[in-house]
């Protein structure tokens, strides 16, 4: 039975190794690894070589950052955070002695394939970076803080395994103040979830939609492509909007995926769609179609009945595939980049660059009505200088139990639990307190 199931992109690799669209290159590992989540059993065969070579080009990797021991504990000034235009988004990952504020048996809510120390990573140094923005010190998430920002109000996440991935974090770290509790699970794997803190009246809730907008996702039974529907937004999310007070946006990588899209009825055109007659256009103009449909509907229903929305947008989190992705050692590197060891290019730049020019778009619309508040959470660069921090082959439990074996299944995408996805919300906190200094009336 198993040697039935055959490997959907095989054909597709082929041909599109021929036709060379300059996102080719960076769209083959996601997509690779996605598969993975869909197509559990089949490995690629070992002559799809241009698979791992494919992203060659664009890894650099030289000299290690200074090592722990040389770095002296911690002791700059503590500059209290006192600027509202603080740019939280340029700046390093410095050694931190403190470490995280949870680990994987304080927290019940980590995902097994995140949940590295417990699957026997056996290197605990990337847990003991923070972020040190240029101008401004990030101070460390405050559980208590948020949850009073929170309370009798529901936070929202929205989107693929990425927001899932933000929410369990910041799950993790609230428990460490209050208990959650789970009120409401449905969807297969628990892609529909729900939490209250019953100390402060915060519902917490998370919803699958990797597009945002309508989609068919494609599975082992119906076509090997999505369907999307670029001009209606998912309902599945949306229904639920009015009783939304912040909603936190994470997509991107399904993007990559071979998909038809449809707009006003019509195809649009496709991605990957080998054997389907329809225009091949890429995925970059889909993703931004996807999302001003989605900050539309949201400025539609939320910013004309004088409600109150914040909608945050996390933007594109870069994978980071070195080598053979079905090899161990596909993210092998135990340390951040240093600031400019590696440079942000390519599809991650342009994923993010599409993110922040539709909230920025969205910003202007939605000053108009005041109730609705768009903010991005721009992480692509301190992700991207994180090579350290996926589960790679502690996807799985103990994975070299039996020793190193020909294939190993890696995981460079998502984050570990604890590890550097907590650092998106305590930006995300920060700028939760920022909104919440400067009132919507005075904008
Ligand atoms: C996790 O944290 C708890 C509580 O702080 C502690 O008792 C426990 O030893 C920790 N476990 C590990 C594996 O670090
Ligand atoms: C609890 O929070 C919800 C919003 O999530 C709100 O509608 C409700 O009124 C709150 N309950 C109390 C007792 O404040
Ligand atoms: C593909 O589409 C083009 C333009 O719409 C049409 O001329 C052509 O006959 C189609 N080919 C097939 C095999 O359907």
């Amino acid at each position: 039975m198993k040697m039935a199931i055959s490997n959907p992109y095989k054909d597709q690799f082929h041909s599109l190794t021929k036709k060379l669209f300059p996102w080719t290159l960076y769209a083959l590992l996601p997509i690779a690894l996605l598969s993975l989540y869909l197509y559990p059993l089949p490995f690629l065969p070992s002559t799809e070589s241009e698979l791992p070579h494919s992203t060659s080009n664009i890894i650099i990797s030289h000299s290690t950052p200074p090592s722990f021991a040389s770095t002296p504990p911690s002791s700059e000034k503590e500059n209290t955070f006192d600027t509202p235009s603080c740019d939280y988004f340029n700046g390093k990952w410095i050694r931190d002695r403190r470490g995280p504020l949870y680990n994987g048996t304080t927290c019940g809510t980590i995902k097994e394939g995140q949940n590295c120390i417990k699957h026997g990573r056996p290197d605990s140094g990337y847990l003991y970076w923070r972020w040190k923005p240029s101008e401004c010190k990030l101070p460390r998430f405050e559980p208590k803080t948020f949850l009073e920002l929170v309370e009798n109000k529901h936070i929202a996440f929205v989107g693929d395994s990425m927001a899932r991935n933000q929410l369990e974090s910041l799950l993790c770290m609230l428990s460490t103040f209050s208990n959650p509790n789970l009120v409401y699970t449905s969807g297969d794997d628990n892609k529909f979830r729900r939490w209250h803190f019953d100390s402060h009246n915060a519902t917490v809730s998370v919803y699958w939609s990797p597009f945002l907008v309508q989609g068919v996702e494609k599975s082992n039974e119906g076509p090997n492509h999505n369907k999307l529907y670029l001009d209606l937004v998912d309902e599945r999310w949306a229904k639920d909007m009015d009783e939304m007070d912040y909603v936190v946006l994470s997509i991107g990588h399904w993007f990559l995926h071979p998909a038809v899209y449809f707009e006003g009825g019509l195809v649009l055109g496709c991605h990957y769609c080998v054997g389907l007659n329809h225009t091949e256009i890429g995925f970059y103009e889909v993703l931004r179609k996807a999302l001003r449909t989605t900050l539309n509907s949201i400025i539609d229903r939320r910013g004309n009945k004088g409600s109150k929305i914040d909608v945050i947008v996390t933007t594109f989190s870069p994978a980071h595939f070195e080598g053979e992705w079905d090899k161990a050692g596909a993210c092998p590197k135990t340390k951040p980049y240093r600031d400019r060891e590696k440079e942000l290019e390519g599809m991650d730049s342009e994923m993010r660059k599409i993110e922040i020019e539709e909230v920025e778009d969205a910003k202007v619309k939605g000053s108009e009505f005041g109730g609705v508040r768009f903010e991005a959470l721009d992480v692509t660069k301190l992700a991207l200088l994180r090579p350290d921090g996926h589960p790679g082959p502690y996807m799985y439990p103990f994975p070299f139990a039996n020793g190193v074996q020909e294939r190993v299944q890696n995981d460079c995408v998502h984050w570990c639990l604890p590890g550097p996805v907590d650092t998106w919300n305590e930006i995300f906190l920060e700028i939760m307190k920022k909104w919440e200094d400067h009132p919507r009336t005075q904008e």
